[in-house]
């Protein structure tokens, strides 16, 4: 399962990109807007810090405005993928969108159903919100579980993003769902590196590395 950012901050990304774990990042318009700068300027400046995708979300809720947003945003770099929302002029933009090779996530998916829908349209990825759909009692894990099967099953080339990650064990089950990928807030990934054992083991190797020179 391959790691994406789920931020617009460029200090984070900067920092983590270090780490030599960072794949991809994924924006939405909330992160954008906590940065107070334009989408534009914020893409382009990831997009020069990161190689892998970086998805950016268009504004518009017709299809005809969503497909014109997405022509822009795919100029600003060749890594830019364009995130749809899953709705029916999000499948209607998205199929012309994949015709001109312009890679789509198609986003806000909580349901088999919806993501089957993204698929056939011909998104490049699907976007299952976690964390959303625990936030009203149903399991999100699950929904990733079971498009994993679904995807495997068919054969579709979309590549299944688990989105809305809160936590750790969120990053575990759906590792263990088959997620293609997560897109992980940053305080979560920094989590991700966190063990006492760790710690207290290279404490312990320093500590005996130092008696030994006396
Ligand atoms: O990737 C989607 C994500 O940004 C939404 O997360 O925590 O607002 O549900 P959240």
């Amino acid at each position: 399962m391959k790691i994406f950012m789920d931020t617009a901050n460029v200090e984070e990304i900067r920092e983590l990109n270090e780490w030599g774990i960072v794949y991809g990042v994924t924006t939405n318009p909330s992160l954008i807007a906590k940065t107070g700068h334009s989408q534009e300027d914020i893409i382009k400046e990831i997009c020069q810090i990161v190689d892998g995708p970086v998805s950016a979300e268009v504004i518009s809720t017709e299809c005809i405005g969503m497909v014109e947003e997405a022509r822009k945003l795919s100029k600003i770099a060749p890594n830019v993928v364009v995130k749809i929302p899953c709705i029916v002029e999000g499948l209607k933009a998205v199929r012309i969108l994949s015709a001109e090779c312009i890679a789509t996530n198609v986003t806000l998916v909580f349901s088999l159903a919806q993501a089957l829908l993204a698929a056939s349209a011909g998104a490049t990825y699907v976007s299952p919100f976690v964390g959303r759909l625990d936030d009203i009692g149903e399991d999100g894990v699950q929904l990733v579980e079971d498009m994993v099967n679904v995807f495997r099953k068919y054969e579709f080339d979309t590549e299944i993003i688990a989105a809305s990650i809160r936590d750790l064990e969120h990053v575990d089950r759906v590792m263990l769902a088959g997620a293609d990928i997560a897109t992980i807030p940053t305080k979560v990934i920094h989590e991700m590196i966190e063990h006492k054992l760790t710690d207290a083991g290279l404490k312990k190797f320093l500590l005996d590395y130092e008696n030994s020179k006396k």
